[in-house]
């Protein structure tokens, strides 16, 4: 997709270097967006940085670094305010996850979770406001998921931080709607990426790792195509549309299924 709609705009990015975060950066410098590139492994950051480099991004710059260190959120906003004087748009896809029953799981795992996909992002955003305010029209985007909307066994953690997540930003929608500051939150279900490789905790194995997903670019043009629309939601994959629709219209249904799941649609490994 070549546009002009993210010429010389400033785009920080977290978890850029892989999966749905490289995707949107890519798609964005298809645009000829000014990025920023945030993760921890650098030689994938700066590869996904040439590859920006050659779509037409403009300026790429990388900053290798964990999230829920505050010293990095840091950073990446005043390389946005030295070399740039400001921010356009902030793109939260960071995250992991981790799988097992909660009462086979542990405090830590918890805390981690949320931290990464929660606290860090609240964090970066709050740090990010300023910049964000100081232009016409900024933006916010949060990388939820379907889990955010409909909890499921065996992922207790990465629910509650999807949730976590999903309320804020409803607030913080609210909040900044009188200041011109758009805030975009993408539900994505199952998505080809890494994401699954990079458990941190593995207690179990969970029914729908094995469904078919979509890729992280049908994401990421989805992604780009709201927030050119100024939209505040959307659910990239049909599944995950029909889920959420379900435990709309039919909690109980839903809710007798994911017990049945819970009981014996797993076995532990
Ligand atoms: N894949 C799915 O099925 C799916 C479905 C719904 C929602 N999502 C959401 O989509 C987002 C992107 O996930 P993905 O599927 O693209 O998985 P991924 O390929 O594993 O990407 C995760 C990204 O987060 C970065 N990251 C993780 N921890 C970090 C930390 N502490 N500090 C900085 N960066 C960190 C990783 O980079 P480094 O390892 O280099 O730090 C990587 O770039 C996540 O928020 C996830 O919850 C994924």
């Amino acid at each position: 997709m070549a546009c002009s709609t993210f010429s010389d705009r400033r785009v920080l990015v977290t978890g850029a270097s892989s999966g749905i975060g490289r995707a949107l950066a890519c798609e964005l410098a298809r645009g000829g967006a000014r990025l920023l590139l945030l993760a921890r492994r650098q030689e994938l950051l700066e590869t996904v940085a040439t590859e920006c480099t050659t779509l037409g991004a403009t300026g790429v710059m990388v900053l290798p670094g964990d999230l829920t260190d505050r010293a990095v959120c840091q950073q990446a906003v005043e390389l946005a305010q030295t070399r740039w004087a400001g921010l356009d748009l902030l793109v939260h896809a960071a995250g992991i996850s981790a799988h097992g029953r909660f009462d086979v799981s542990d405090e830590v795992t918890l805390r981690r979770i949320m931290e990464v996909n929660f606290f860090a992002v609240v964090n970066l955003t709050r740090l990010a406001l300023p910049l964000l305010r100081s232009v016409p029209k900024g933006q916010i985007v949060f990388i939820g998921s379907i889990l955010g909307h409909c909890g499921v066994p065996w992922n207790n953690e990465y629910v509650a931080s999807k949730f976590a997540l999903r309320g804020w930003s409803q607030s913080l929608r609210s909040e900044l709607h009188g200041q011109g500051i758009g805030v975009l939150l993408v539900s994505p279900g199952t998505t080809h990426t890494e994401f699954f490789d990079h458990l941190i905790a593995r207690r179990g194995t969970v029914p729908w790792n094995a469904q078919p997903g979509i890729s992280p670019e049908a994401v990421a043009r989805q992604t780009v195509r709201a927030i050119e629309r100024h939209r505040r939601e959307i659910f990239p994959n049909w599944r995950g549309r029909l889920l959420v629709w379900a435990s709309r219209v039919s909690p109980g249904l839903v809710a007798w299924w994911m017990g049945k799941l819970g009981e014996h649609g797993v076995k532990r490994k």
